[in-house]
């Protein structure tokens, strides 16, 4: 068993710097040898360098915001994963702004077109670029990536991303731990009925009975690779306090582990995105516990139990 780790130092999703350091302290911190203690093999040829990358301009296309840049790292974030899981790894991405994902989930349905897409978020990041109130396309990734014929995505955005085949279908992503959902982006998941389990959900069944029902409805015979995308603002800021857009009333710590061991269990887990830590918020105890429950996060993907 092997796994690439792909590092991804970007925040051109966001306007916050610092998100790009993420990728940077959770191998600091030693990810690489907690995953090789546990008995993988760990493929990392570094982080991406994506600022040569940069556009020397890049004006807004409606409101999003460095659409080019976005697009030019998403693509080649798109190509590592794909390359990785064609050589048989397991993927894992560590962000980074979640505009990411635009990269992440390409790599895989290009890698594994029956693949489904659990996204663990207090966010649905499903605006569209008319729709986006901030204008950052990490509250955007994935309306662009869903395969539907009628999704408001202007032509020159279009052009922008001509690498991008959508192929998420609406039936295929399955969203928990959401609390902070445009107005725009409920009529969204209504409109296409995707599937979305709130902190509601999780107060009123269980952590347990929310995962078990999530699989149900995007892999009822367990028989799909799974991708997991996992914004560590998902978890309660208590949790997970030095992020970009934190908001309250989100996952336990014990929560988002069950999520991640769960997934494990399926067996079927063949790509991971860790996103949102940035480390350059908040004080320093805060830092240490971000970055460490986003290796914690990682080490229960890959397998690690609590007995
Ligand atoms: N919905 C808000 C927006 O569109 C917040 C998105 C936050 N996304 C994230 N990946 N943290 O800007
Ligand atoms: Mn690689
Ligand atoms: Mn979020
Ligand atoms: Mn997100």
């Amino acid at each position: 068993k092997k796994v690439g780790i792909i590092g991804c130092p970007f925040s051109g999703g966001q306007p916050k710097e610092g998100v790009d350091e993420g990728p940077i302290k959770m191998i600091e911190f030693g990810l690489i040898e907690q995953l090789e203690e546990m008995g993988w093999a760990v493929e990392f040829d570094g982080h991406h360098k994506f600022t040569s990358l940069k556009p020397s301009e890049d004006p807004n296309i409606g409101k999003a915001k460095r659409p080019r840049y976005v697009s030019r790292v998403t693509k080649a974030v798109a190509e590592s994963v794909e390359s990785h899981l064609k050589k048989g790894h397991l993927a894992l991405t560590l962000g980074g702004d979640h505009s990411l994902a635009l990269g992440t989930v390409s790599g895989t349905f290009a890698a594994y077109p029956d693949a489904c897409l659990v996204w663990i978020d207090a966010h649905a990041d499903i605006n569209t670029p008319e729709s986006t109130e901030s204008g950052n396309l990490h509250g955007c990734p994935v309306s662009f990536l869903l395969d539907v014929n009628d999704m408001l995505i202007s032509q020159e955005m279009t052009e922008s991303f001509s690498w991008l085949k959508p192929r998420l279908r609406p039936d295929r992503i399955v969203y928990i731990g959401l609390r902070d959902v445009d107005p725009p982006e409920k009529e969204i998941l209504k409109k296409y009925g995707i599937k979305a389990f709130s902190m509601t959900h999780v107060d009123k069944y269980g952590i347990g009975k929310v995962v078990e029902m999530a699989l149900d409805a995007v892999n009822p015979d367990r028989d799909r690779p799974i991708h997991l995308s996992f914004d560590v603002d998902a978890l309660d800021p208590t949790v997970a306090p030095s992020t970009g857009t934190p908001v309250r009333g989100g996952l336990t710590f014990r929560e988002g582990h069950y999520i991640c061991e769960s997934i494990n269990e399926t067996g079927l887990l063949v790509s991971v995105d860790i996103m949102e830590v940035n480390p350059t918020l908040e004080d320093e105890v805060s830092v240490f516990e971000t970055v460490t429950v986003g290796c914690s996060l990682v080490r229960c993907c890959l397998g690690e139990t609590l007995l």
